[in-house]
Order: C-alpha cells, then structure tokens, then sequence
C-alpha cells in the first residue's frame, strides 16, 4: 500500500476547497439568494432541487435526498475512491499529494512496482505472439484476437528466470514484491508464472496490479494461478474488468458479478461489457462499496449448485451494509455445470441478458431463505422468523429500506408493529462518574462499529467534538475520515487506521467487542456519549488552562478562562 496521505494535507486541501468552484467544474449553477442551485445530477429532474450552500460548504438535493461536502461529490460525481478524489481535487488545485511514510510491519512503498508490473503486462503480451500453443488454446476456447487484445491476455512462457532476464535492470526483490517471483527453501528465487496464459488485473485507473495465469494442462498445479497479496494488489478489494467496464461503456446502469475471469472476457467479446469478476475470493463488504460507486444496480451470477447457493448467500450477508433504497442487489442461479461463458458461447447473447432481466431481487431471496422450513402461520414459526431475520435487518443502515424490510420481517412474523432489531436489554445510562477513558473509549467503539451514527449526530455536536478531540489525537484523524467518507464501515476503517502503531489500544478489539445493547438503543447512546466527552475534555482543559493561570498569571488567559466558563 502507498504511504497515507497526511491528515494533515487533507485537512488543508479542504480548507482551501470552496464547494461551489468545486460543483461548477462540474456541473451549471445558479446563484439562487445565499446559496446555488442547478439541475441535480444523482437523479432525473427538470426543475432544480440541488442545493449548494457556500456558508456549510455542503451540497444537499431536496428531491433523492444526496448530500455531503465538496470531497463527496467529487466521489460520487466522478465516481472516484476517497483517495483518487484527494488527488483529484489536489490536481485541480495543482497540488502535489504528499505521502507518509508507511507504518507498522508493511515495508514502504515502492515506487516502481506499477512500473514493473506493466513492464511485465507488455513481456507477456509480446510473449504470446509467439506462443502458438498459447494462441491455440486461447482460439480453442473461442476468444478473437481483439478481445484478447482489449484485455491484454499474455501468456508467461516456460522457464524459470525469464523476468529477470527479459526486462532490463530488474531486481529479484522487485520481482518478489510485484509478487512476480517465488523463493523456495534453498533460497533460489525464480518465476512464479510458467507456462500459462496470462490475465492482467487492473486498478480502476488502469494500472497493472496483478495477474491471473491460467494453465492449459490440467493436473498441473492449480488451474488459475494468482498474484500473492502485494502493496499494490489487494484481492478482498479488486474487480476483475472493472475498468474495462469502464472504458467501454459511458454510463454503466448494472453491473454483473461472476465468478471467472474468462467469464467476464467471453461476455465482453458478446457485447455484454458491464461484467467484472471476484479474484477467486468471496464477494466482500469492500467489493459492493466498490461496486456502488459505479452503478445502482448489482447483478450477481452464481452457479445454482449447493456451492453457488452459499455463495450468494455470503455475498448477500455482505452487501447488506452497502445497500439501501436506491440501491438493487439481484442474483442470477445458472444451471448446474453451466458458466456464464459457456452460457453465452452456447445459447447467444439474448439468453443471458433474459436471465439477468429477470433475476431474483435480494430482499426476496433474503425472506424466502429465512422463511425456508418454517411454518409461518404458526406461533412458533413467526416467532423463529423474526429471531432469524433480526441480524440481517440490524445490518441494513438506517432508511426507507430498512424500514421496509422491518415492516415486511412483522408482517411475516404477524406483528403489527416493527420490533425493535437487537436483544432488548436496559440501557446503560451513561453517567459522568465514568472516568474520561471509559467515554472515549465507548465512543470509539460505537463509531467503529456504526460510523453511520457519525453522519446521524447533529452538526453542532460534531463540531463540538471535533474541536474538542484535537487533542485526543486518536479521534481527530477517524471522525475527519468518517465525515468525509459518508459510506465507511468498520471493515475500511480498521483496514486504514487498524495498523497504526501511533494508536495505543486495539481498534479491532474495540470494533469486535460485544455490546450489550442493539443497534438502536445504541444510536441513541452515541449522541450522549458525544456531549459527555466535549464536556470532560472541556472540564479538563478548563483546569489545566486554571493551573497554568495560577502559575503564571496573565490578563489573556484569564479573559480565555472566564470565556470557557460561559460555554
Ligand atoms: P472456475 O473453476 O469456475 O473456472 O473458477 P472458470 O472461471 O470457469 O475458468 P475456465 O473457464 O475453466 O478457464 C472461477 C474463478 O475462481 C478462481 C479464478 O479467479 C477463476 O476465474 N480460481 C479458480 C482460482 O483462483 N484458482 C483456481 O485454481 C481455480
Ligand atoms: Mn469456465
């Protein structure tokens, strides 16, 4: 991974960004009284409902309700990562984005993997002209010389040290940390990809990160063989053609989910570009976040074996944080032993796009699986239902859908009202005889496990504790990321700030510790908690700057002090 960018940039960078320069790069605005106002571009409308307002340096639309600061527009408008959108605005800006050092056990990042990776990328293309066993195998499974080309298809010829020996000036430990090269026991370090047909992984940006080989002899070894996890290759978050997808297509309404490699390429060569494919993992929380922020609709295509039911279920499970009214997850089950690839070669493009027209929406699929051997019109039934789905709904944000579902889960259950989601306990009132560590920590703790909650307080109480945790550093840098970044969850955060040694608890003890209370209780917790630790950090503050006042007394201070008292 690249070494983080210092909070402390980010901080600026926002503070030089105006919102409404930012908005009308991108889109026309009309100056309507204090604030702006134009056609808003996440939704379909003909009279203005989008809102910019210079003063909150905040956009907000009246008619789908999106809203955030100027570094989440950019993300969604330009469909960009947090950090792509940093660099973005930093370009326009004509900012160089400056990196820290990495910390913990990762070693720093090297510059030149992205180079090396793409000179590889360009070996093994030149490689496979010659390959005519190769070439062979790849016409035998169908593929045109112009697919192969969009996608870069290469092949890795026989031999052990062909890397080293064919790009100019390439070290063994470059080839290891590109995830290129293996060491075995002795110590020799030699080509981790021999004699297969080479499928290049991209970054959204196109960049090579990694590669997928596919042997043609089978029983020799594991039929696809895949980059190791590297600085630049992370498998828990890449797609597979994502950024094929993109080029290809302007505006990408629904985007497909297999599970092959050849699958996405043989759909593209069909004219169906919207495709990508997991990397031989399952289908993650980090995927979907990755996926929405490209299109509003998820299509997941699973074998409809014992395999690929589980499959979707987990994928599910995972894409429940993510979703919400405006976004669709659906799931398409093919025949046992059939594959979107050879679904295509053998029954034509129509065929597929019929099935994935009419595939299963999520939430049915979610209600007939909790409902599956369960009597519903029994007592015991509805009850078992409503346990079982519990879970499920407390993973859903809060929202229209949410509020759906919960309404759907008791009419199943045959409640007339929604029960609340979580075990029913009292609440622990939070009092201020708990020391200051006990309330940080709690509030570390709920913002980890539902950063949501941060996006939910009210604005003056943010502020207040933003102001306040600058010198609890441990907070400052996760709620200027939680603000920035509306859809984080647990999963990304830990990922960010897990490792960091500047930290002095565990932040992935914090985020897995049971709580005794549900979801909703603990929402309402999360904004008493926040006034708690603005007022124990101003108490504290108040009797230092009062101990420095007696020590050297002094006409500001005591101005200041007298001040504070009033607040
Ligand atoms: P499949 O076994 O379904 O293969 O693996 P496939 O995609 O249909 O490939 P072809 O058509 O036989 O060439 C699906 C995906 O699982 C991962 C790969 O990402 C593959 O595309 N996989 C599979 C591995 O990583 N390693 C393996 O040995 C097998
Ligand atoms: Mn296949």
């Amino acid at each position: 991974m690249a070494g983080r960018i210092p909070q402390s940039f980010i901080n600026d960078l926002i503070d030089r960004l105006d919102i409404v320069d930012v908005v009308e790069r991108r889109m026309t605005l009309k100056k309507t009284g204090k604030n702006y106002s134009g056609l808003c571009p996440f939704h379909d409308e003909k009279t203005p409902s989008f809102s910019v307002s210079p003063d909150k340096q905040f956009f907000h639309c009246f008619g789908c309700q999106e809203s955030g600061t100027a570094l989440s527009f950019v993300m969604k408008f330009d469909r960009l990562e947090f950090v792509e959108a940093v660099e973005q605005i930093a370009g326009d800006l004509g900012l160089e984005v400056p990196r820290e050092k990495s910390i913990g056990f990762s070693k720093p990042a090297d510059p030149g993997l992205y180079d090396i990776l793409q000179r590889a990328e360009r070996y093994f293309r030149h490689a496979l002209r010659d390959a005519t066993t190769a070439v062979q195998y790849l016409k035998d499974r169908g593929l045109t010389g112009e697919i192969a080309r969009d996608f870069g298809i290469g092949y890795a010829p026989e031999g052990w040290q062909n890397l080293e020996e064919n790009l100019d000036g390439i070290t063994q430990q470059q080839l290891l940390d590109a995830g290129l090269a293996i060491t075995n026991d002795t110590g020799r370090t030699y080509d981790r990809f021999r004699d297969r047909v080479m499928f290049p992984i991209k970054d959204t940006r196109g960049r090579v990160i990694g590669f997928g080989g596919r042997t043609m002899v089978s029983g020799d070894g594991p039929k696809y063989l895949n980059s190791p996890e590297t600085e630049v290759f992370h498998k828990g978050n890449e797609l597979y053609g994502l950024y094929e997808a993109r080029k290809a297509l302007r505006r990408i309404d629904r985007l497909i989910v297999v599970e092959g490699y050849m699958d996405v390429v043989a759909l593209a060569q069909f004219g169906v570009a919207n495709v990508v494919a997991t990397l031989g993992t399952a289908s993650g929380t980090p995927h979907f976040q990755k996926l929405y922020r490209y299109s509003d609709e998820v299509v997941c295509c699973f074998d409809g074996d014992q395999a690929g039911r589980q499959a979707a279920w987990k994928a599910l499970e995972n894409a429940l944080p993510t979703l919400n009214e405006n976004r669709q997850l659906k799931f398409v089950f093919l025949d046992e032993g059939q594959d979107p690839d050879s679904l295509i070669r053998e029954q034509g493009k129509e065929a597929f796009v019929k099935l994935v027209a009419n595939a299963q929406g999520a939430m049915d699929l979610l209600f007939k699986r909790l409902g599956s051997g369960l009597d519903l019109t029994s007592i015991d039934g509805q009850a078992r239902f409503a346990g079982l789905a519990a879970p499920y709904v407390e993973k859903l944000s809060p929202g229209v859908l949410r509020t759906l579902v919960e309404q759907r889960v008791a009419e199943t259950a045959g409640l007339k009202r929604p029960l609340a989601t979580g075990p029913e306990r009292r609440r622990v009132e939070p009092t201020t005889e708990i020391g200051l560590d006990k309330v940080s920590e709690r509030l570390l703790t709920l913002l980890l496990k539902y950063p949501i909650f941060w996006s939910e307080l009210d604005q003056k109480l943010r502020q207040d504790v933003l102001e306040v945790s600058a010198v609890e550093s441990v907070f400052g840098e996760i709620l200027r990321y939680v603000g920035l970044n509306e859809s984080v969850d647990t999963e990304e955060l830990l990922i960010r700030f897990g490792d960091d040694s500047r930290w002095d608890r565990s932040l992935t003890g914090l985020a897995e510790r049971q709580l005794e209370i549900g979801r909703e209780e603990l929402s309402k917790e999360f904004p008493e908690i926040c006034a708690l630790f603005v007022r124990n950090l101003r108490a504290r503050e108040r009797k230092s700057n009062l101990q420095n006042l007696k020590e050297s007394p002094n006409i500001d201070g005591l101005r200041k002090f007298l001040a504070d008292r009033e607040r």
